[in-house]
């Protein structure tokens, strides 16, 4: 009897568990990191949020902030024009920034898309301009070898039948005016809409190395999982492309294949990121300044070195970068972001191998003060960034026997190092090695030593 009863409830626990995590995906762990290799060993990519917003260059969530209708917004879409649009500009600038693969904004929240759909008017191809943007940016951006990611708006301030939430632009506060405003939306028909878009994107386009869906806020006046059709989605979207790599906005944190990689936003981790105890691929996304849309008088913008840190720290944690660029309404990039790629790629040129295939490093190498360590496991070298530049001397803490050879990564020259004790009073032990460096620090804004690994 109490073997049927354990039977039973055996039963039961995993129909439950089951029907609480529907399965999208079937694929073993070294699967997965066959199909996201490429990416981890990227590290480095651009992101480009273009849209109408672009015009009234005050942030992409203008229509949000100032609470703009449709009809208040339809201006821009009756003068959009990039008259300078060149994508194969756009994908130069970012391979010679060092970045590898590349996601644009197919739709943003105020619903404009850049591709040419049969399923709305509200695109590119009806507008002054009347060509498909996204066609001749992917062929741009794949012949210059750069994988090719698209950024979709679960969220669409313009269609008829998506409902008013609390973060819409006619946001309200009591119960009964949602209701009222709400009258004769279907949210159904906008869920087959963004489905049909996905599906276009995912079709007309050839292979799509990454999608970016954006994004859910649960609970009430809220949308989640239920409201996208998520699961659905993801099913379409794996079958479609089953290379694709997927970010983790459409709510099923929980749902095996339900996402690729997590994405903490405009923040610097502490740690790794882990979900359930484990360790998941990651990549923070990241701007310039302020906004991701193009926002002509916002003037927060961070330096080379604070971006480099970005790349490099992110690295050092097992993660990666795409760091955004919002293109003006006339097809070009501002002269601020032109500046800082082209910072960013002078450092690269010399640096890469301390970002591309590497990670973070084994725990057995204590990180000298004031640096940042990256390791690739397939070289077994090691990457010490030198945050603040040393006065002649580094002292690597444990890393007696460990080393073979130690140089400068941006000029291959070699570095002396010796076992350390040798200096009265220095609290150095046994194990620690110490380096040679000159006293003048090279010109590199960020110097890297690479350490060639026994
Ligand atoms: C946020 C914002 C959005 C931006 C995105 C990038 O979700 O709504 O404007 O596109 O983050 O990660």
């Amino acid at each position: 009897m109490k073997k049927c009863l354990f039977l039973v409830w055996a039963f039961l626990t995993i129909c439950t568990s089951l029907y609480a995590q529907p399965k999208i995906w079937d694929e073993t762990e070294t699967q997965k990191k066959e199909r996201m290799q490429w990416w981890t060993d990227a590290r480095f990519g651009m992101f480009i949020h273009w849209g109408l917003y672009a015009m009234p260059a005050r942030h992409e969530w203008v229509k949000n902030q100032e609470r703009i209708t449709n009809e208040g917004y339809q201006k821009y879409f009756e003068l959009f024009n990039p008259d300078l649009y060149n994508p194969k500009e756009w994908a130069k600038m970012c391979k010679e920034a060092g970045m590898k693969y590349a996601v644009i904004t197919s739709k943003h929240h105020e619903g404009f898309c850049l591709f040419d759909s049969k399923y709305t008017d509200y695109d590119a191809v009806s507008t002054p301009y009347g060509k498909d943007l996204i066609k001749e940016w992917v062929d741009a951006f794949r012949s210059e070898g750069l994988k090719i990611g698209f950024y979709y708006s679960l969220i669409d301030w313009h269609h008829p039948d998506f409902t008013i939430d609390r973060v819409h632009p006619q946001r309200v506060s009591t119960k009964e005016d949602y209701n009222r405003l709400n009258q004769g939306k279907e949210m159904a028909r906008y869920r087959e809409y963004l489905k049909n878009q996905v599906r276009e994107i995912l079709t007309n386009y050839g292979k799509i190395d990454i999608l970016w869906l954006d994004f859910s806020y649960p609970g009430e006046n809220g949308k989640g999982r239920e409201d996208w059709g998520s699961v659905e989605l993801i099913k379409m979207v794996r079958q479609l492309q089953p290379g694709i790599l997927i970010d983790d906005r459409a709510d099923l944190q929980d749902v095996a294949g339900g996402w690729d990689f997590v994405t903490p936003e405009q923040y610097k981790v502490d740690k790794w990121p882990e979900v359930n105890g484990k360790r998941v691929p990651w990549e923070t996304c990241q701007t310039f300044s302020g906004s991701w849309g193009y926002y002509r008088d916002e003037h927060t913008w961070k330096d080379t070195k604070q971006l480099l840190v970005l790349l490099i720290e992110s690295v050092s944690k097992g993660g990666n970068l795409l760091l955004n660029v919002g293109p003006t309404a006339r097809g070009t990039f501002d002269y601020r972001a032109q500046d800082a790629l082209k910072n960013m790629g002078n450092w690269m040129k010399y640096n890469s191998r301390s970002i591309y295939g590497c990670t973070e490093a084994p725990e057995t190498f204590i990180k000298p003060a004031n640096t940042l360590l990256t390791f690739n496991p397939v070289t077994n070298r090691l990457y010490i960034h030198l945050l603040d530049y040393p006065l002649q001397s580094l002292k690597l803490p444990g890393y007696m026997g460990k080393v073979k050879y130690v140089q400068f990564l941006h000029d291959a020259s070699e570095i002396k190092f010796s076992k350390s004790g040798g200096r009265s009073g220095s609290p150095e032990t046994e194990n620690d090695l110490v380096l040679n460096l000159p006293v003048i620090k090279p010109p590199i804004e960020i110097p890297v030593i690479e350490v060639i690994l026994n």
